[in-house]
């Protein structure tokens, strides 16, 4: 979604806003635009153009023609309004001395937009973000403070926010409620961002905003208040990862890039938390009499995270015997669902700013559960507002088409399953071991998998240009498969579907017919056989079926399926980990050979925070 960044200081702006922006492409967007305060004429110079962030350097020369050491600049996820230069952020107010950016929506703009017009203030765009560089314009009597506060009280909805002033050049203001911003503190210079990345090359010193808090950045630190604009002080963050996690380093993709990342995102995951042949969780705030009331457990998430939920639903319910109920969070936040002080919400989220998620959480601590999550960005709005945070260590995710964050994400739920179940009792204590020396030799059978990265390669120039393609599986599969199919669609557009091999018959089977590419999932040794009967469904009706099986099983699937792809064997519920990378490659090169446009897939973001 749209990227924010503003720096100031006593360098030239332009080109760290245009750098900033760059390393914020990743989060999806459609138009940039920057403001900067000329202290040649002391005007606001704005510039936005539609389309790649490389049109607006280009026209600015990559920063050279704009110069000041103010400024603000903003990729833009349009929301209210088509993409184009004049819907673009920066919105700048009708005097000219105002500029804003943000992130989120104003519920309430209609109702604003139109009060303003009846005081005579011209719109030029249909955003949302144009009513509050208006209103604070409009409140504006020479305190640009007080003007910004004067419109937070009446706007409605989510923002984050910079605002500059060509009347108060020392300043930058920031603002935060419910979307993400954090500050970055320099030397003799201060920034603020939609995340990391967009600032890490200057400092890797930073806070995060509340809810409601309102900063004032000048060239010699940063000043932070609480809605009732009393001062409050900030924990200062140290970022302890490298600049080149976030970068190319050689790849063509991001998305490979992090795909070939994933067995040391594991070993990061799973290595420190295995101590003494024992699950040992950091930091972590539930007793055990807490574990061992647990009725029930929800699983919430969105997307990719909600698949590591499906798949977490099996392995759970089989180590706990608990009921485990996995809910999209834009679902769960409206369901009204039942919950007890015995009930543990499991809130699974890469980003940790998903607002859906985030709004399933809050509904989920009214009604009185603990919230765990599951996060990848330290610090981020989900994990402070957690009971217990597990962080996945998987490093910043780039690509937007998530992978290591996935397989971190399941990694560190199996690793919750065997905490609780050695808790209450429910696990054998040679099969608990069993499986934590699986999970240890797990990073070196996932390159192990990804060494055969050419076969993969090889099956999508066989098949990327069918136009539907079906994923069938049981049980563990099924949920791999949804995950498989994800992947394929979001960044080659095929269209896909996940289906329960079982259900199958049920109606869709009348889909399949001669040439019909089926992806067959048969990892799950217990379900085999009837993995099995339904590929020769498939084949009987003249489809043509690529097989994921493991090593076990895999002359058997040979004898009927059209290709096979094979993983190691390992304990069952391991088995969804090593899969995945087939299908995160064959979705990649299957993009690849179609020409798509893999980092940053149509209309899609990195971090979704509007509804
Ligand atoms: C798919 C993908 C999305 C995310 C979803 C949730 O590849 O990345 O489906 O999984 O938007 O995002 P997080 O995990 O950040 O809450």
């Amino acid at each position: 979604m749209c990227g924010i960044v503003g720096f100031i200081g006593r360098e030239q702006v332009c080109p760290i806003l245009l750098d900033g922006l760059a390393r914020l492409e990743y989060r999806g967007y459609d138009s940039a635009g920057v403001a900067v305060y000329s202290e040649e004429d002391g005007t606001l110079q704005v510039r936005k153009a539609k389309g790649r962030l490389q049109v607006l350097a280009d026209m600015l020369e990559g920063g050279a023609l704009l110069h000041g050491t103010v400024g603000i600049g903003h990729t833009r996820w349009a929301t209210h309004g088509a993409p184009s230069d004049v819907n673009s952020h920066p919105q700048v107010s009708r005097s000219g001395r105002i500029a804003v950016v943000h992130n989120g929506i104003i519920e309430n703009y209609a109702e604003l937009k139109s009060f303003l017009i009846d005081m005579g203030v011209p719109f030029v765009s249909e955003t949302d973000t144009e009513v509050i560089a208006q209103l604070v314009d409009y409140f504006y009597e020479g305190d640009i403070l007080e003007a910004v506060t004067r419109c937070l009280h009446r706007i409605e909805g989510a923002y984050a926010l910079g605002i500059i002033c060509a009347d108060a050049p020392d300043e930058l203001i920031a603002v935060r409620k419910d979307s993400p911003l954090i500050l970055g503190y320099g030397e003799g210079c201060n920034f603020l961002a939609s995340d990391v990345t967009a600032i890490i090359r200057h400092t890797r010193k930073v806070s995060y905003m509340e809810d409601g808090e309102l900063a004032i950045l000048t060239r010699d630190g940063i000043r932070c208040y609480n809605h009732l604009m009393q001062p409050v002080e900030k924990e200062i963050f140290t970022v302890d990862w490298e600049i080149d996690a976030a970068e190319k380093g050689g790849y063509e993709h991001f998305m490979f890039k992090e795909i070939m990342e994933q067995p040391d995102a594991l070993r990061r995951t799973i290595s420190p938390r295995i101590r003494d042949n024992e699950v040992w969780l950091e930091d972590f705030a539930l007793d055990e009499d807490y574990i061992r009331g647990i009725d029930r457990i929800f699983i919430v998430a969105c997307g990719s995270s909600y698949h590591v939920g499906m798949v977490g639903k099996y392995n759970l319910e089989r180590l706990l015997r608990v009921p485990v109920e996995v809910s999209l969070a834009s679902e769960f936040r409206y369901m009204d669902p039942i919950l007890t002080p015995h009930t543990l919400v499991i809130v699974i989220s890469q980003s940790g700013e998903t607002l859906d998620t985030m709004a399933a959480l809050r509904e989920a601590r009214r009604l009185g559960a603990k919230i765990l999550s599951i996060v990848n960005v330290v610090g981020s709005s989900i994990a402070r507002e957690s009971d217990v945070v597990l962080y996945t260590w998987a490093g910043p995710e780039i690509a937007v088409a998530t992978t290591k964050a996935y397989s971190t994400q399941m990694a560190v739920l199996n690793l919750l399953g065997l905490y609780f179940a050695r808790v209450r009792g429910t696990v054998e204590e040679a099969r608990y071991h069993a499986i934590l020396e699986e999970m240890q030799k797990l990073p070196a059978r996932l390159e192990e998998v990804l060494a055969s990265r050419d076969s993969v390669q090889y099956l999508a120039s066989r098949y990327f240009n069918h136009d539907s393609i079906f994923f069938i599986g049981r049980n563990l599969d099924y949920a791999l498969g949804m995950e498989g199919s994800l992947k394929l669609k979001e960044i080659s557009y095929i269209h896909s579907e996940a289906y329960a091999s079982g259900e199958l018959k049920h109606g869709t089977i009348s889909l399949i017919e001669e040439g019909t590419l089926v992806i067959a999932l048969g990892t799950y040794g217990k379900l085999f056989d009837k993995a099995m009967s339904n590929v020769v469904e498939v084949k009987s009706r003249g489809a043509d079926v690529l097989a994921l099986t493991s090593k076990s099983h895999e002359a058997a699937m040979a004898k009927t399926a059209d290709a096979v792809l094979t993983i190691p064997d390992t304990c069952d519920m391991l088995l969804p980990s090593l899969g995945i990378a087939y299908l995160q490659l064959f979705a990649y090169y299957v993009a690849l050979m179609r020409g798509c446009d893999i980092d940053k897939p149509r209309n899609l973001a990195k971090s979704v925070t509007v509804e």
